[in-house]
C-alpha cells in the first residue's frame, strides 16, 4: 500500500482508519473520500489530502484513483443494519451497486481492495456458537444481503481478474471517537455515553442475546493487517471471520458497574433490532484468520470499559474556561 483512497472517510470506520494509515503511509498518501454534506473537519481536513467520492458515482471513483495515482481502495461506504431496514434500496444501491462501482475501477486502475463484511452476513440457519469461518450464509436482512453479495463478487474478481481483495467479518465496533447509526450493535457504544453522562440506558436488546463485539483499535490492525498479509499463506480472502469478545447486555453492563457502581440500565427492546441480533452468531470461530495471517486481538471486555470510560470521561469533561 502507498497511495490509499478511503471511501467513507468521515464514518464511524473511516475518520479513525483514515487518521491510522496517515500515521503508517504518511498524511499525503491517505485519500479521504467523502459524500457531500460529511466533509472531512479539524485534524482529518488538516492531515492531508481529500476528495468528493460518491460510491454510487463510478466517475468520481475513477477520478480520484486516477488523480492520486491510488493502489489500494478501502471500502467504508455501508448503512448499517437496522437503518438499511428502513431504506433497502439505498442500502442496496450502497451495498452491492457501490462494491460494483470499486471494484470495476479497481480491476480497470491495478487497484487492491478492502471492503469489510460483518457478523451480518450470517442469518438464522448458520450454526451461532461457534460460527465456523465456512457456513451457511442466508442473512434475512437487506444489511446481510449486500454484505454476503460483496464478499462473492470480491472473491470473483480476485479469480477472474486477479484484483487483490479482501475482507474481514467485522463485530459490532466499540468506539469513543465517531458514533455509529443505525446498527444493531450500536447499544454497546450508547451504553458507555449513558454510562459517563450519568443516564439510565435503555437497553434495546433482550438479556440473553449475545452477540461478538470489538474495540476499534482492534479492527483497525485487523483491516491493515489483512491488506498487508503475506498473499501466498492466504486460503481465503473474502471474508475472514475475526473476533475478540462476545457478550449480552447483562455481561456488558456488570462490567460498566464494577467501575460505576451507581450506573442504572433498564431494558427497553427494539422489535426489529432484536430480530435481527437473534439472526446473527453468538460468537465466531476466527481460527483461520489466526491460522493464515496471525490475527490476534488485544482488547478484552475489562480492557475495552476501562478505556472506553477513561477517553469519554475526557471527551465530556467540562472544558475550562481561560480569560
Ligand atoms: N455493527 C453492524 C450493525 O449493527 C454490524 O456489522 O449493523
Amino acid at each position: 500500500m502507498k497511495n490509499i483512497l478511503i471511501i467513507g472517510a468521515t464514518g464511524q470506520i473511516g475518520s479513525e482508519l483514515t487518521m491510522k494509515l496517515r500515521g503508517i503511509y504518511g498524511g499525503g498518501n491517505v485519500v479521504a473520500g467523502y459524500i457531500k454534506g460529511t466533509e472531512p473537519k479539524g485534524e482529518l481536513a488538516e492531515s492531508g489530502p481529500s476528495a468528493l467520492v460518491d460510491i454510487t458515482d463510478p466517475v468520481q471513483i475513477a477520478d480520484a484513483v486516477k488523480k492520486h495515482n491510488i493502489d489500494t481502495i478501502y471500502n467504508l461506504a455501508a448503512l448499517l443494519s437496522a437503518v438499511a431496514e428502513a431504506r433497502p434500496q439505498l442500502a442496496f444501491k450502497i451495498g452491492v451497486g457501490g462494491v460494483y462501482n470499486v471494484l470495476e475501477v479497481a480491476r480497470e486502475n491495478g487497484c487492491a481492495v478492502f471492503t469489510p463484511s460483518s457478523i451480518g452476513s450470517f442469518g438464522e440457519e448458520t450454526p451461532h456458537n461457534p460460527t465456523p469461518q465456512d457456513t451457511i450464509q442466508r442473512p434475512k436482512t437487506i444489511y446481510g444481503v449486500t454484505k454476503v453479495t460483496g464478499e462473492l463478487l470480491s472473491d470473483y474478481y480476485a479469480r477472474r481478474f486477479g484484483v487483490d481483495t479482501r475482507s474481514v467479518r467485522f463485530p459490532g465496533l466499540i468506539s469513543y471517537v465517531t458514533p455509529p447509526g443505525g446498527g444493531t450493535t450500536d447499544y454497546a457504544v450508547d451504553i458507555y455515553y449513558a454510562a459517563v453522562q450519568g443516564r439510565t440506558f435503555k437497553c434495546p436488546i433482550k438479556a440473553g442475546t449475545f452477540m461478538d463485539m470489538m474495540y476499534m483499535p482492534d479492527a483497525l490492525r485487523a483491516a491493515i493487517e489483512i491488506m498487508e498479509a503475506d498473499p501466498s499463506r492466504l486460503k481465503h480472502r473474502n471474508s475472514f471471520n475475526i473476533a475478540s469478545m462476545s457478550f449480552d447486555p447483562e455481561i456488558i453492563y456488570n462490567k460498566i458497574k464494577e467501575y460505576k457502581p451507581e450506573f442504572v440500565m433498564e431494558y427497553e427492546p427494539d422489535p426489529l433490532r432484536q430480530a435481527i441480533a437473534d439472526s446473527w452468531p453468538d460468537r465466531l470461530d476466527d481460527s483461520c484468520a489466526r491460522a493464515e495471517w496471525d490475527w490476534k486481538p488485544e482488547y478484552d471486555l475489562d480492557a475495552m470499559t476501562r478505556d472506553m470510560l477513561e477517553k469519554l470521561e475526557l471527551k465530556f469533561a467540562p472544558k475550562l474556561e481561560l480569560h
